[in-house]
């Protein structure tokens, strides 16, 4: 196939790049380098280095023959949406219609939206399947949930055929390929843990100890970003075979907690992560893990490096080189 992979620069599109070339797809990026970073671009592949809105955009989606798009530019912070939700309407509500605009007019009929288990808000029961309800409880859910709308309503009248990949805590590295997470600012669990580990960081805080879980802290759904990557390689298959649209839940139906969390990066790196313990994180469920039983037997995908253990070993081994 030849892909359109936007935001191709950043964390989990960087890894999707390299998985489609391994999967002999053609591959072409849009990435403004706001967040991303050229220097992930494999030799060869074409970087066109602007935004999704950018009329060029449709330009290179027919010059270069673009049968599926895969859109992961986005705003991705649960704070800063609360903070300045202008932001996230904008930049990934809005600018995610345009890009579909350019999609349409350009003629493309698959696409793949990175969406978010953000999307279900507070879980009513657990593990979350599809069929929760959507009720997000920030800016950030609420503008993937509606560009997943969007999506919904122009498959039904345009004919495009998509994917709304809901990962979970999207995780870990691929060292052979020189990639792994780079985050300004860095807020996620596992890099915050294994950098203070490695005494690059000052020591991290847990966010509160009273919550209704086994040990007290929050319970996440650690996903190998490699595995992540196959899912949508998955998803273009699906849906090159004439697959319904929808969305899939991606994750690995295994819960661990901050503690747990803090006790294998201890295992893997043989330091003691210095911490600190804090109160709650206005927003955060005490448990999210999904059923990913949908992506199974649909599209065929279940995650193949789905201990913790080897998501932190790839992440370590990542973040001790940067
Ligand atoms: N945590 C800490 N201390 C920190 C950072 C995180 O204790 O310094 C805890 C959080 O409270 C949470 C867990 O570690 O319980 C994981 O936190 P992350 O920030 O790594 O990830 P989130 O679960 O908050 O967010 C992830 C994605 C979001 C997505 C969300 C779905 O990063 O994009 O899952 O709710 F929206």
């Amino acid at each position: 196939m030849r892909v359109l992979v936007t935001g191709g620069c950043g964390y989990i599109g960087s890894h999707m790049v390299r998985c489609l070339l391994h999967a002999g797809h053609d591959v072409t990026i849009v990435d403004d380098l706001s967040a991303g970073f050229a220097d992930t671009v494999p030799a060869g592949v074409h970087l066109a280095p602007f935004d999704v809105r950018d009329p060029r955009v449709r330009e290179l989606l027919v010059d270069r023959e673009i049968d599926s798009v895969l859109h992961f530019a986005s705003r991705i912070q649960v704070g800063e949406s609360m903070r300045d939700p202008r932001l996230y309407f904008r930049d990934n509500l809005a600018a995610g219609i345009t890009l579909l605009e350019h999609v349409l007019s350009a003629g493309v009929r698959r696409f793949v939206l990175s969406s978010t288990a953000a999307v279900y808000g507070y879980p009513q029961y657990t593990p979350i399947d599809e069929a929760h309800p959507t009720l997000p409880i920030n800016p950030y859910g609420e503008s993937k949930l509606a560009l997943e709308r969007v999506l919904a309503s122009y498959a039904t009248a345009y004919g495009l055929s998509y994917a709304a990949l809901r990962y979970f805590n999207a995780a870990g590295a691929w060292t052979d390929e020189g990639l792994g997470e780079r985050h300004d600012p860095e807020t996620h669990l596992l890099p915050l843990l294994i950098d203070a580990a490695l005494g690059k960081r000052a020591p991290m805080t847990v966010f509160g100890t009273d919550y209704d879980t086994p040990d007290g802290t929050c319970v996440r759904d650690y996903v190998h970003v490699r595995d992540l990557s196959d899912a949508h390689v998955a998803a273009l298959v699906y849906l090159a075979d004439g697959g319904e649209s929808g969305a899939f839940n991606l994750g690995t139906g295994q819960g661990h907690s901050v503690r747990e969390a803090i006790a294998c990066v201890e295992r893997v790196t043989g330091k003691t992560v210095p911490v600190s313990y804090g109160e709650r994180r206005a927003g955060d469920p005490p448990v999210l893990v999904a059923s990913a039983a949908r992506a199974a037997r649909v599209l065929g995908w279940r995650p193949s490096r789905a201990s913790l253990t080897e998501i932190v070993s790839d992440a370590c081994a990542w973040l001790a080189r940067q």
